[in-house]
């Protein structure tokens, strides 16, 4: 079968509010290290890992023989019912690594999942189901978390069963409080956050929602310190903080192991998926006792915690920590943010390069006016995929470029890397002065 028959059945049967990447799509089948080959038999360097999933690569032996073990029992399934020893282990070591003082742990299926489920507690435990969510903000596909979601184009449903109220995001680039100093945007975003609570809710909020960096929007984000700062204020209200480290986790930015720490304040929730299962399907939230245990009926996940997943997650965290993939990410991210910095950092078609670890993007614009280039990040993605490397789009308005490589990813890998993306960046940005 050619991939134009697959790609026409994929139209025919599949809905097309879920958009496949590239001009001429891509089917991936097979995969090792930081490489993926398709059907075609091309092979590409992989700077997006599948959103960020694929945390430690492909065909990693461990991980693949964990869960092989697993198959090997006959188990694939009990549900929640019976007790499932990869759960305990796995939730024991999320707890510990959480940095929430005596944590309990609810596993899911999906990041969506995990926020629904966070957003439950916190409004059960408030008795409240008034929300606070940053504007730019992605937290899935569920009402619940679509409410949550400050980004149109990933909204798609007005219907809300909360009631939200929007925070600026403190983020450098866009919005009221850029290019304000980092010190002065942490106090502008503070004086909105005190606005919003006195003019645009009942004061008795649940909680406050928000991503370390933001994924979806574009790996933007507030100075360091302004969770700590927000929580000051919130903690006068008694609302709690909610950190989605869906993309954030594990080490990813390098300096931290959680988003939440560049910010000196501990979440009462967080909640994880994507590379946690390298894969598999595996989520959830971490959070205080007294906030988990707020749920006042059963509330079950068929799913959600099964031996598979949960074996493949022990396998990756002990991957992950066994390797100190954190110190990788901080030291081969370098590599490609010095590099991108030194090599296109002064092209008026380039806002910015920004992002912490192996959590990259560009911003693209029209040279002179700051105004969102989407085509020309387009230009550039797909040049990247005819360089034979595969990156990621994303930001409020479809302009930015971005690299969340697998955390296993070489010094000599970011190199390659490196050097087509600077190749498509530097000749994409000259067609367009020409253009
Ligand atoms: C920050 C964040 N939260 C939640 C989600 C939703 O996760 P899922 O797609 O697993 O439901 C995503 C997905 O991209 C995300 O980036």
């Amino acid at each position: 079968m050619t991939a134009d028959d697959l790609l026409a059945r994929h139209r025919a049967v599949l809905p097309s509010w879920m958009p496949l990447y590239y001009a001429e799509p891509i089917e991936l089948v097979s995969g090792e290290g930081r490489r993926v080959t398709d059907a075609q038999g091309r092979t590409y360097l992989d700077f997006f890992g599948g959103v960020l999933t694929n945390m430690i690569g492909y065909d990693i032996p461990e991980i693949r023989e964990a869960v092989e073990r697993q198959l090997r029992t006959g188990i694939v399934h009990t549900s929640t019912l019976y007790l499932i020893r990869q759960q305990v282990e796995l939730a024991e070591k999320v707890a510990r690594l959480s940095g929430i003082p005596d944590a309990r742990v609810f596993f899911t299926n999906s990041g969506t999942e995990a926020n629904e489920a966070a957003l439950l507690m916190a409004t059960n435990h408030r008795r409240s189901h008034q929300i606070l969510a940053v504007r730019n903000s992605y937290h899935g596909r569920s009402y619940a978390a679509m409410g949550v979601t400050g980004n149109r184009g990933w909204s798609a449903s007005p219907l809300n069963p909360l009631q939200v109220a929007w925070l600026h995001s403190g983020e450098r680039l866009r919005g009221l409080l850029a290019r304000l100093p980092e010190a002065d945007r942490i106090d502008a975003a503070v004086e909105d956050l005190r606005e919003v609570l006195a003019t645009q809710t009942a004061g008795d909020v649940a909680c406050l929602i928000a991503e370390p960096i933001q994924g979806v929007g574009g790996f933007v984000h507030g100075p360091d310190g302004l969770f700590a700062a927000w929580k000051k204020v919130l903690d006068e209200h008694g609302i709690l903080l909610i950190s989605d480290e869906v993309q954030t986790g594990w080490g990813r930015t390098g300096e931290h192991f959680w988003g939440y720490q560049a910010h000196g304040v501990t979440p009462d929730l967080l909640t994880f998926a994507k590379g946690v299962g390298n894969g598999f399907a595996l989520a959830g939230v971490v959070g205080r006792a007294e906030v988990v245990e707020s749920v006042p009926a059963i509330s079950f996940s068929t799913f959600g915690g099964n031996p598979v997943s949960t074996a493949a997650g022990n396998a990756v965290l002990d991957y992950l920590l066994d390797h100190d993939l954190q110190a990788n990410a901080a030291r081969v991210g370098a590599i490609l943010a010095d590099g991108l910095r030194a090599a296109v950092g002064d092209l008026p078609e380039v806002a910015e390069v920004r992002g912490k670890g192996l959590m990259l993007g560009v911003e693209f614009v029209r040279p002179g006016t700051g105004e969102p280039d989407p085509a020309l990040a387009t230009r550039v993605f797909e040049a990247c995929r005819a360089g034979g490397l595969l990156a990621g789009k994303g930001g409020l308005y479809g302009n930015v470029l971005r690299m969340g490589p697998p955390l296993t990813l070489t010094e000599d890998e970011a190199r390659e890397g490196l050097a087509v993306l600077v190749d498509a960046i530097r000749s994409c940005a000259a067609e367009a002065v020409a253009r």
